[in-house]
């Protein structure tokens, strides 16, 4: 085999430890050299537990290592943004976490600079990875369902505010509350799954009914509680989208309400509709037809964001997430708050 690239991961945080790290070492093309993190006590318990030989409380100086080849981002919103920029201007291919940005022009300058730079840049969409999502996105490019003509998602937590006063609830840090950290995710998957991000109208409301009052407080994240009541974002938030060709979309994600939690993804299509998770077809005449699981096993595809990004690099292919598409759902979170500013149906340009 090739000699293996090398990884640098900006960030020690939860996602940091759960996935950006664990992720980039399953990768048979790659190793995980080094990771910085403003807080040394993360830094030095990652570096440990992952056996990375370097650490760094500045990111730039992780990016100063020539022999480093990609870097995967793990920070809180305000820093996709700069930190993604300086790691392609310093050569590397980069992979960020979501939301991709702050706002799309944010978010569009990202997409100019990778492609000046050559690079490879994604933002990992994890959801897109899942087994279940995989398949069902198969099962509706192979026509079981026809042609999809609407969709609702929902992500619905109960208590699960990641933790009042950390970077989270400040929008400030954030950019926003729960539609840029949950809405982000069932928004891609939902035009992935029926094929078309050719967003043309967006109608939303937000809500901030909960963290306000210290309320609806989760475990999520592991940085601390910068200010410790601070909260100045929404804890629910719907949509409307109206898409080319009369399609729609419906979204609903709360990190708190008095609801059921749970989430879902249901799209009608005009031969079968296809829920997920768990994934499954509903027919005409049956019940469910067929469920999708027992295709798995001949299906190849890449479930790990981490490993499909090195893939990528290595083998010079095209990221499953096209940075195109997350900039069109960074347009659409953008229009959701406008809509809700103003009451209105906004234009998606
Ligand atoms: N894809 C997913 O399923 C998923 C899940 C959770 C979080 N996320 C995203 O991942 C990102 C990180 O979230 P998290 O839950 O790990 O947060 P976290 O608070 O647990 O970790 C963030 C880390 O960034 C560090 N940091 C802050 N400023 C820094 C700087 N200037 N330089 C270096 N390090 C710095 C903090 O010290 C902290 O360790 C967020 O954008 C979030 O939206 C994605």
């Amino acid at each position: 085999m090739a000699k293996k690239i090398k990884v640098g991961v900006i960030g020690a945080g939860q996602v940091s430890q759960l996935q950006h790290i664990p992720g980039a070492q399953q990768s048979p093309y790659a190793e995980v050299v080094a990771v910085a993190d403003t807080s040394k006590a993360r830094c030095k318990e990652a570096a440990e537990k992952f056996n990375i030989p370097n650490t760094f409380s500045d990111y730039k100086d992780l990016l100063a290592m020539d022999e480093i080849d990609a870097v995967s981002i793990a920070l809180p919103n305000f820093l996709h943004y700069p930190v993604t920029m300086d790691a392609l201007k310093a050569g590397k291919h980069a992979m960020c976490d979501k939301p991709m940005a702050m706002n799309q022009t944010e978010a569009k300058r990202m997409i100019d600079t990778a492609k000046k730079n050559r690079l490879v840049f994604m933002i990992g969409q994890n959801m897109r990875f899942s087994r279940e999502n995989q398949l069902a996105k198969k099962a509706i490019e192979s026509g079981k369902i026809g042609e999809p003509y609407h969709a609702r998602c929902r992500l619905q937590r109960r208590n699960g505010i990641p933790r009042i006063g950390s970077w989270f609830t400040q929008k400030k840090y954030s950019g926003g509350g729960v539609l840029l950290d949950l809405g982000v995710h069932v928004l891609d998957l939902t035009l992935h799954l029926m094929g078309s991000f050719d967003v043309e109208t967006v109608s939303g409301q937000v809500f901030s009914k909960f963290g306000r009052k210290g309320l609806g407080d989760g475990t999520w994240g592991m940085s601390e509680r910068v200010k410790a009541k601070t909260y100045d974002v929404e804890d629910y938030a719907t949509a409307f989208l109206r898409l080319k060709g009369g399609k729609t979309v419906i979204l609903e994600v709360c990190w708190h309400a008095y609801l059921q939690p749970g989430h879902g993804i249901d799209i009608c299509g005009t031969k079968g509709g296809l829920s997920t998770p768990p994934a499954k077809i509903f027919g005409e005449k049956k019940d469910i037809e067929p469920p999708i699981a027992p295709e798995s096993a001949k299906v190849p595809l890449p479930t790990e964001r981490l490993v499909h990004f090195i893939d990528c690099i290595v083998n010079k292919k095209k990221p499953i997430c096209d940075p195109k598409q997350s900039l069109m759902i960074q347009k659409v979170l953008d229009a959701i708050y406008k809509s809700s500013k103003t009451g209105r149906e906004v234009k998606i340009k």
